[in-house]
């Protein structure tokens, strides 16, 4: 028998040059509340060194970088980075980008003082993958981990049932916070903060810390 092979999801593969761009070129104002989003997490969040993966074009590095935190930026498109390297430079900031896939990252254990994962986690099909990018968040990050995930008690989510049960195909999973949490809780990390974007959207952003050893 042969090895089963690896599930894939259309966020690893999708960021071609193009679509990167399109990404990146998404109206400013659609930008304004899901930055927000961050910054109100990262209230309680001290200054240090920070990963942001996947860094996508850079907007959260961007934000973070303004606001005193030392960034550097990941991700698995080249199109996404090199779009991470010229906003970067646009806005002033010195931040390295290299290439990580975030189920195998390179960098150290507690290499990073935080690391923020926004808009990916909610790509990923399936609870292995969920476990693996959640143990490797924990494993680099020293103190904090800011992650992004869907949430299905919201409208948003129902709304998102529905059009399935409708037979459209969706490349977006909504995971309960328990079930979140509890990928961090055998990492030894703790839930410290959940914020929503709004009343509606599934977006939401959940602060972990790590219990102290
Ligand atoms: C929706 S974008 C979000 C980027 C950014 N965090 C933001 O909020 O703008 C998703 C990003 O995930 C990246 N990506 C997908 N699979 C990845 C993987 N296995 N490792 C690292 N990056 C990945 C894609 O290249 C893309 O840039």
């Amino acid at each position: 028998m042969g090895d089963t092979p690896a599930v894939t999801y259309r966020a690893k593969t999708n960021y071609t040059e193009e679509k990167a761009r399109g990404y990146a070129d998404r109206e400013a104002r659609r930008n304004v509340p899901e930055l927000k989003l961050v910054e109100r997490a990262f209230q309680f969040i001290p200054r240090g060194r920070v990963l942001d993966v996947p860094c996508g074009g850079g907007r959260v590095t961007v934000l973070l970088g303004k606001l005193g935190y030392e960034m550097s930026a990941a991700d698995y498109s080249e199109p996404m980075r090199q779009i991470t390297r010229e906003t970067t430079a646009a806005n002033g900031l010195n931040v390295p980008v290299f290439k990580e896939d975030i189920e195998n990252l390179s960098q150290a254990d507690r290499s990073f003082d935080a690391i923020v994962c926004f808009r990916f986690f909610h790509h990923l099909p399936n609870e292995e993958l969920r476990r693996k990018v959640v143990g490797e968040l924990c494993r680099v990050a020293r103190r904090h981990v800011a992650m992004s995930y869907f949430n299905p008690k919201t409208l948003r989510a129902l709304e998102q049932k529905l059009r399935r049960l409708r037979g459209r195909k969706l490349s977006v999973f909504n995971t309960p916070l328990a079930e979140v949490t509890a990928y961090f809780e055998v990492n030894g990390f703790e839930l410290a903060r959940n914020f929503r974007l709004d009343a509606i959207n599934n977006l939401h952003l959940a602060v972990f810390e790590r219990v102290p050893d």
